[in-house]
């Protein structure tokens, strides 16, 4: 089976054709990063303009790199939820649009379900069960993936996400946009012991996390520095703080495993590519010997291809929309599009 899917819920205006979930076909990725760089963060009208223009250019390199035309091609899917709501009705309404003409089925994906499929990609032996760790720059959820369209939220965050809880410290630390890689960068030349911070711990929600008071936290230790002209030397601010949040969620994702009796662990979002939380990862889980699986680094931001992987499972699950699909801004993972 041959997916043409399409993804536009953020800032990248992505398109892939993908092979029986687990075979790229085509992978095309525009980002759009520089321009939104320029603001310090994502501007959603922007976004949505720039995806309006890019989209076409964008799925017929898919379709060329993969040296089809939309004939060869037996279904559309598209990230339908949850993302920017101007940015994610760009691919939406475009993808409808791909189905009514040329009368392929459409397959609606959700955007963190695709970010646990990019595994499927690169790891041929991965099959659920399993439990997996998704952290994204909207969403930190510890989730059980009992099957490939059965999802259940274990823990999740009460407030900011561990990619925007990185982003808003980078931030406030003077490092570009998007913060999350800066930081990880800075961090390698800093000490993580050099500054207490809180923990991330919700009373009694032990697989729950909080990472605004944290953030308040570097903002404070950044505010006082400068009432009093005092130098903070960032780069050991930045692995002080990398060193906590890494260590919030990888506990969080062992106790899981534990209580779960889990065998395997998988990562999946964009804060997946952070180089203290894959070192950490690694080290936990094989004290452990729980299985890890992680996505390689240019599966571990937004792309077309892992919404063509988890579409294929969709599609194998008879889960199809008609032309009535809307995009939805937010939609808990464990649920399914009607
Ligand atoms: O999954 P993603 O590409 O987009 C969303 O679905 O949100 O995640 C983007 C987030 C951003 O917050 C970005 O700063 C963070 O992932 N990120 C990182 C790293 N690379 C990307 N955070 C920490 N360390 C990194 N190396
Ligand atoms: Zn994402």
């Amino acid at each position: 089976m041959k997916i043409l899917a399409i993804e536009s819920s953020c800032d990248e205006t992505a398109a892939a054709v993908i092979e029986d979930g687990r075979k790229i076909l085509s992978s095309v990725i525009n980002t759009q990063v520089a321009e939104h760089g320029l603001y310090g963060g994502v501007v959603p009208e922007i976004a949505s303009r720039r995806h309006t223009e890019n989209i076409v250019g964008v799925v017929e390199k898919a379709l060329a790199d993969a040296d089809m035309t939309l004939d060869d091609v037996d279904h559309i899917a598209v990230t339908a939820a949850p993302g920017l709501i101007g940015a994610l009705l760009v691919g939406v309404n475009f993808a409808k649009g791909l189905s009514l003409a040329t009368g392929k089925k459409l397959v609606p994906v959700h955007h963190l379900k695709g970010h646990i499929a990019a595994n499927y990609l690169a790891h041929p032996e991965l099959k659920p069960p399993f439990l997996c760790l998704v952290v994204s720059g909207g969403h930190s959820h510890i989730v059980e993936v009992s099957d490939y369209t059965k999802f259940r939220i274990l823990g999740k965050t009460r407030d900011d996400a561990a990619g925007e809880a990185f982003d808003k410290a980078a931030r406030a630390m003077g490092l570009p946009y998007p913060g999350g890689v800066h930081l990880d960068r800075v961090s390698k030349e800093g000490n993580p012991k050099a500054f207490s911070l809180p923990k991330p711990r919700v009373e009694g929600s032990p697989l729950d996390m909080s990472f605004s008071g944290l953030k308040t936290a570097v903002v404070n230790i950044l505010h006082n520095a400068q009432q009093r002209g005092e130098e903070i030397n960032i780069p050991d601010l930045c692995a002080s703080y990398q060193d906590v949040i890494c260590h919030a969620l990888v506990d969080r994702v062992m106790l899981a495993a534990k209580e779960g009796g889990y065998k395997t662990v998988v990562a999946a979002g964009g804060v997946s590519a952070n180089s203290g939380l894959r070192a950490l990862l690694e080290r936990e889980c094989k004290r452990r010997h729980l299985e890890l699986f992680v996505p390689p680094l240019e599966l571990c931001g937004d792309n077309a291809a892992m919404i063509g992987s988890q579409a294929y499972y969709e599609a194998l699950a008879e889960h199809f929309a008609d032309l009535s699909l809307n995009a939805r801004p937010t939609m808990p993972i464990d649920e399914d599009f009607e």
